[in-house]
């Protein structure tokens, strides 16, 4: 079996950079280059200072201190280090399509395709293409078309590909424990040297029996099947919290009770504001794209209403929030906790905490936002208006609809009217609400989406209190 030297990962992102640190510790002897064409965020990559790493990821500085101009390097000489290497990571971002047909739901494979052409160009000898982007099932069949032109432009059969489909399952938070102890590796591939030469290096690290081999297409379709599972679950608890609010129940003793099935289990069972991240939406919206394509019109509209609930229940939680406030936000100074997707990172991308502010905004109301990771300019980005000049929860003020960052909890709930939190950050669990309820406007309100606050100290503060789910607080 060939013995792999040089490793090449196109795309620096959020998999990218953790997945090739983890294989870089774990296999010292292979070079591995991950390439970019944004030069920033090759740059970033390589800060000295590690704090400054483009993505922060529990565990992850630490490996680049011990890896990084090691056996893992990050360069922006794509085309060289295609030549140079053995196998090729395609780990490039795959968005929802914004124009033409199937805008708004079909993926948008232009950056696949631009490297399936650059590897089909500068490559040598024999090289595996290795899907780790979460792609449309039957998309390896497009790569293998366009790397096998390779072979009739220059007319040379001296180049030969083998294209396998190793999606990654890593969630954004967690990605260093889940890349060092998976609960499988997905391989799919026609070629059996190819996947056991891949299966090798995952072997490094990980048991034999948690590596799943397939064919091609089960293995596209597994990757798109299982986001498609987990924000379902999501969805489906987060119908019930509603359910809760109503009849009261509590979501908490409800996903309990179901949980303790083992047919149904535990995990993922957390009602919150709505999943966001860059791939549940993106991922369910492709299924229904390629429902629809393959003639199941049934089995489209039953994926679709999983985005439906998922858009419901944020705009029900911006609705009882105006709600509450006596059917007016404007001029009010509302304090968000939160803005990144889930805790443990600062990736904000459909954040349920953009599409709530937006609402809020519009209704007038003035957030004071704060967030561990997140900086003012990706807020900025996501609400695409800039942050207001000046104070915003100073005791009276005449603006609507406005916005600033605060870096400390206690600056941000000065004078607020409310406080929604929106991301469960471990610091949201251990506020002193007694201590700072009383730099709040009165009567205020904490509308809890994530159920992380501990209620006696709220009630304890005189504050009124919603919770996710929970009747007693509604
Ligand atoms: P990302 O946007 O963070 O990173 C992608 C990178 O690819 C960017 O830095 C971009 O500049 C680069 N790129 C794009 N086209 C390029 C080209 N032609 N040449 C060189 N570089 C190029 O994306 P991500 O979050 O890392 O996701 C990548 C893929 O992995 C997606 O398909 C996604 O669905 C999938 N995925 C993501 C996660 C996650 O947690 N983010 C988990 C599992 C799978
Ligand atoms: C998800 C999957 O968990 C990964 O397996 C997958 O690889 C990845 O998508 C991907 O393909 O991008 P990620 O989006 O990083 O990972 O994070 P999750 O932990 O899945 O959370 C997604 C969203 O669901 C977050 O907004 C989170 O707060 C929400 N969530 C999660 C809930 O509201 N309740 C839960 O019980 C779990």
């Amino acid at each position: 079996m060939k013995l792999i030297k040089n490793i090449c990962c196109i795309g620096a992102g959020y998999v990218g950079g953790p997945t090739m640190a983890v294989i870089a510790e774990k296999c010292p002897d292979i070079r591995i280059t991950v390439v970019d064409k944004n030069n920033e965020r090759i740059s970033q990559w390589n800060n000295k200072d590690t704090s400054k790493l483009p993505i922060f990821e529990p565990g992850l500085e630490e490996i680049i201190k011990k890896v990084r101009n090691k056996n893992l390097y990050f360069s922006n000489d794509i085309d060289g280090t295609i030549a140079n290497s053995d196998i090729i990571f395609l780990c490039v971002n795959t968005p929802t399509k914004d124009k033409g047909f199937g805008a708004g739901e079909a993926s948008d494979l232009k950056f696949i395709e631009s490297c399936a052409r650059k590897v089909a160009q500068f490559s040598k000898g024999h090289t595996i293409v290795v899907e780790k982007s979460t792609l449309p099932v039957r998309t390896a069949e497009t790569i293998k078309t366009i790397l096998n032109s390779a072979k009739i432009v220059k007319n040379s059969n001296s180049k030969t590909f083998s294209v396998l489909s190793n999606p990654e399952f890593l969630a954004e938070g967690t990605a260093i424990q889940d890349l060092k102890s998976p609960d499988r590796v997905l391989i799919g591939g026609e070629d059996k040297i190819s996947i056991e030469v891949l299966a090798n290096i995952y072997q490094n690290w990980i048991p034999n029996k948690k590596i799943i081999r397939t064919n091609l297409w089960s293995s596209e379709l597994s990757k798109l099947t299982a986001n498609a599972f987990l924000a379902q679950r999501i969805s489906s608890i987060n119908s019930i919290s509603a359910f809760c609010e109503i009849t009261g129940g509590d979501i908490k003793e409800v996903s309990k009770a179901i949980g303790s099935d083992r047919r149904i289990g535990s995990e993922f069972l957390k009602a919150g504001p709505g999943f966001g991240g860059s791939c549940f939406k993106k991922d369910i919206s492709n299924l229904v794209y390629l429902s629809n394509y393959f003639g199941l019109p049934e089995v489209a509209e039953y994926w679709n209403s999983v985005i439906k609930l998922n858009e419901w229940q944020k705009l029900r939680i911006s609705k009882l929030i105006v709600q509450k406030l006596f059917g007016t936000l404007r001029g009010k100074s509302i304090a968000i906790l939160g803005f990144a997707f889930k805790s443990d990172t600062n990736d904000t991308r459909q954040s349920a905490s953009i599409d709530i502010s937006k609402n809020l905004l519009e209704e007038g109301a003035n957030l004071i936002i704060h967030d561990p990771k997140v900086t003012e300019d990706q807020i900025i980005k996501e609400l695409g208006i800039k942050p207001h000049s000046q104070k915003l929860n100073k005791s009276t003020t005449e603006e609507e609809g406005a916005w600033i960052k605060k870096d400390t909890i206690e600056s941000t709930l000065k004078n607020v009217d409310a406080v929604v939190i929106l991301t469960e950050w471990s610091i949201y669990k251990e506020i002193k609400w007694e201590e700072l309820s009383k730099s709040m406007r009165q009567p205020a309100w904490i509308f809890d989406t994530r159920s992380v606050v501990e209620k006696k100290e709220i009630k304890k503060a005189n504050l009124n209190l919603w919770v996710i789910g929970d009747a007693e607080y509604n």
